[in-house]
């Protein structure tokens, strides 16, 4: 082929492609915008949110005391964590289905440690240690004091983004009863080492069992956090986080559509994200972005919540440019998951409206809002 053919084939390839992708963008951007009253309940959220995901994944054990009440002292906006159901129906912080890689379910529970964390009652699985395995998983940032922690309720959170703590009589967690009997529950107290700050609280429904929305919804309402529903008044102070005395104190979020339905028949007026995974997303790719968007329009969802790309996570790139486009064209917010790095906040930042974090500390310098040694944050709380 002659030089200059070949430069008019390149051309024409190039200008097809680009026209290709004109027209699909185009098709893409006649999409539908949320609702007036979903843009009210959307303006609760504040911009550039530093969401401390499970806490925070790397210095502490995920979801559990040491990793919220480092994230509340840090100064991170929300404390994130998963919700599952147990068998006696109360809310549990924790991510995977089983106890295996979080727990010593192995030693505890020997001819159980296939069974789903719905198997047992709350009383059985404070007996299990959720600590001791992140030691031996990041020894270099194992500390003792991370042995022997509990799995936490959604109560206990929600009393830590308070500026409480579980109370402990020599080293052991307060039983709380009722009528002289146990349901699994502790005791808290005011944490001596709380700063004054007052995160938000940013709950996954996790795997859904059936009506976890419903207990969502009758915890929230009983502990004040319910919106909707005579919300207590959280005190807070100047210059500290003080996202639990707003109205998106709580913030809903799923990858289950059908929770997402459920949450909001539950949870009205409340802001909600739909939370994207590649995997799920079956058929053309772009198509499939944009009837996510779509569900999330018409189920009065108010955030996205999407996956970022690189290490050290390596999930699928869900947060391009024209990923991010859409979303804000439709006026919904963009919640990406999980940073980790400088590099990905260098990234990602401009395109978003909040981040999930295992490193809260990275976050709050990259936003110029604090400098902070977040070690010294630990040891200060006791650990
Ligand atoms: O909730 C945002 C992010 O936490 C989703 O991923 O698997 O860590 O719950 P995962
Ligand atoms: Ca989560």
């Amino acid at each position: 082929m002659k030089k200059t053919n070949y430069i008019v084939l390149v051309l024409i390839l190039i200008i097809t492609a680009c026209k290709k992708e004109v027209k699909e963008k185009k098709q893409l951007q006649e999409m539908n915008k949320i609702s007036e009253s979903a843009k009210r309940v959307r303006d609760y959220v504040k911009k550039d949110i530093i969401i401390a995901h499970r806490g925070s994944t790397f210095l502490t054990p995920e979801e559990t005391e040491p990793a919220y009440r480092w994230a509340r002292n840090i100064g991170a906006d929300y404390l994130e964590l998963d919700i599952q159901l147990t068998k006696d129906n109360q809310l549990v912080a924790f991510h995977d289905d089983d106890l295996k890689r979080t727990t010593n379910i192995k030693e505890i529970f020997p001819d159980r440690i296939d069974a789903t964390i719905n198997d047992f009652t709350l009383i059985e699985l404070r007996q299990l240690d959720a600590g001791a395995w992140f030691n031996e998983a990041n020894p270099e940032q194992a500390k003792e004091s991370f042995k022997n922690l509990k799995i936490l309720t959604l109560q206990d959170v929600i009393m830590i983004a308070e500026g409480n703590k579980i109370k402990r009589e020599n080293g052991k967690p307060v039983k709380a009863l009722i009528n002289d009997t146990w349901n699994g529950n502790y005791k808290h107290e005011k944490d001596p080492n709380d700063n004054g700050n007052r995160p938000g609280i940013y709950v996954e429904t996790k795997h859904p069992k059936s009506n976890i929305e419903k207990y969502l919804k009758e915890e929230l309402t009983l502990l004040g956090w319910n919106i909707n529903e005579n919300p207590k008044q959280i005190k807070i102070q100047e210059n500290k986080v003080n996202i639990a005395d707003t109205n998106a104190r709580l913030i809903l979020q799923s990858f289950s559509p059908e929770s997402i339905i459920n949450l909001e028949n539950h949870l009205p007026n409340i802001p909600k994200c739909f939370l994207l995974w590649k995997a799920d997303m079956k058929g053309d790719f772009k198509e499939t972005y944009a009837k996510a968007i779509d569900f999330a329009i018409a189920n009065n969802a108010h955030i996205i919540g999407t996956s970022i790309a690189g290490e050290p996570n390596n999930y699928e790139e869900l947060t391009s440019d024209w990923m991010a486009e859409l979303i804000h064209e439709s006026e919904l917010l963009i919640h990406p998951y999980s940073f980790d790095t400088n590099e990905q906040f260098m990234e990602y930042s401009k395109r978003i409206d909040g981040v999930f974090t295992n490193r809260a500390d990275l976050a709050l310098e990259f936003y110029g809002r604090k400098k902070i040694i977040s070690k010294d944050v630990l040891i200060n709380l006791g650990y």
